[in-house]
């Protein structure tokens, strides 16, 4: 097994190709990265939970016209990062970008849902972090780059789980910052704001319990995701920036702590900054009451629509 490794190591030293571990490939940011560290010329581990979701990476690769290598990687997955930490280990670079979020009242996501978030967001970036690290700190060098979110910084009403687990990883990423700075191995974390992807596309999911109309807090929910739909979806900034910014930290030789992307990340973290935290609670207290109002009201102009209907049948 050591002859294997130093021929790895070998080759890549040779070729001077920096190698790239990236999780979450088939889509968002992690498709972006894959195709933009292969055509910077890198040597890309694009890696994808679900191989038979990997044709929109492959066709972006080829319109690119750059090379990298796709392998089946399920962050919750002990056995799955084992085979792919022993088949590309020495890592240069690895960037912890799969993530999902369920969205829902904290009330009505079950423990298991929670633990679901956490167990991808949180605990799959830490598992392979500590599979991956050893032979960085043999080595003495190496970039780990979390990709986290504002969620980790301002919470997230109705994806707390989400948010909870996006803050333990800025936590995780701070403190091993310092735990492997002797050994010459960079940690930086990336804090996006809302960004088109999939993850509030088709990867969205709501809690099993979303629906149910005896919860407290069901009208909210609803609400909650009138907002997502009306305001926070369409103004989604494009992913590219994100992607962009995750290639230049991989080539910074001594990147920071935190990158917030996105002017609305920016914009509420500047407004922290300045003290205008409870303004900004305020304003997002504000806004998903009008919109649970607005959803109330069309619902009530459904069941009037369907009551007149029936009544007229
Ligand atoms: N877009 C935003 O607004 C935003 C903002 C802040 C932070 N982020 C973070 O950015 C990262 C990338 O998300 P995205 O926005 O690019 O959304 P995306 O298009 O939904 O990509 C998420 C990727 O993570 C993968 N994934 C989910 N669970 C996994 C698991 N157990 N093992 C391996 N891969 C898994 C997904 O694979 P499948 O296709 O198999 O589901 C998908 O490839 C996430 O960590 C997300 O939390 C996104």
């Amino acid at each position: 097994m050591d002859t294997k490794m130093d021929t790895k190591t070998e080759q890549t030293e040779q070729t001077g190709q920096k190698r790239v571990l990236i999780t979450g490939c088939s889509s968002g940011f992690g498709l972006l990265t894959a195709v933009r560290a292969a055509l910077a010329g890198y040597d890309v581990i694009a890696t994808i939970r679900n191989p038979a979701k990997s044709e929109g990476l492959r066709s972006a690769l080829n319109r690119a016209g750059a090379r990298a290598t796709i392998e089946a990687l399920d962050v919750t997955d002990e056995r799955s990062i084992g085979v792919i930490v022993e088949k590309y280990s020495p890592v240069d670079i690895l960037v912890n970008n799969a993530g999902f979020l369920i969205m829902g009242s904290f009330l009505d996501i079950s423990h298991a849902e929670s633990r679901g978030v956490l167990e991808t967001n949180y605990f799959g970036a830490v598992r392979l972090t500590r599979a991956v690290v050893p032979a960085m700190i043999q080595r003495r060098s190496g970039i780990i780059i979390n990709v986290a979110s504002l969620a980790g910084i301002v919470g997230h009403p109705f994806n707390a789980a989400y948010a909870a687990s996006k803050g333990a990883l800025i936590g995780f990423s701070q403190s091993i910052r310092l735990e492997l700075a002797p050994f010459n191995i960079k940690v930086a974390c990336v804090e996006p704001g809302y960004h088109k992807t999939e993850i509030i596309g088709v990867n969205a999911n709501l809690c099993e319990n979303f629906y149910d109309r005896s919860s407290p807090t069901f009208e909210y929910n609803r609400g909650f995701l009138r907002l997502m739909m009306d305001r926070i979806i369409p103004r989604a900034a494009p992913p590219e920036a994100v992607a962009d910014k995750i290639l230049r930290i991989m080539r910074t030789e001594n990147p920071k702590t935190h990158y917030v992307i996105g002017r609305d990340a920016r914009f509420a973290k500047a407004s922290l900054w300045l003290g205008l935290g409870s303004w900004l609670e305020k304003k997002v207290i504000d806004k998903l009451s009008t919109a649970t109002r607005r959803e109330n009201r069309k619902e009530l102009a459904r069941k009037t629509k369907r009551s007149r209907k029936t009544a007229g049948d």
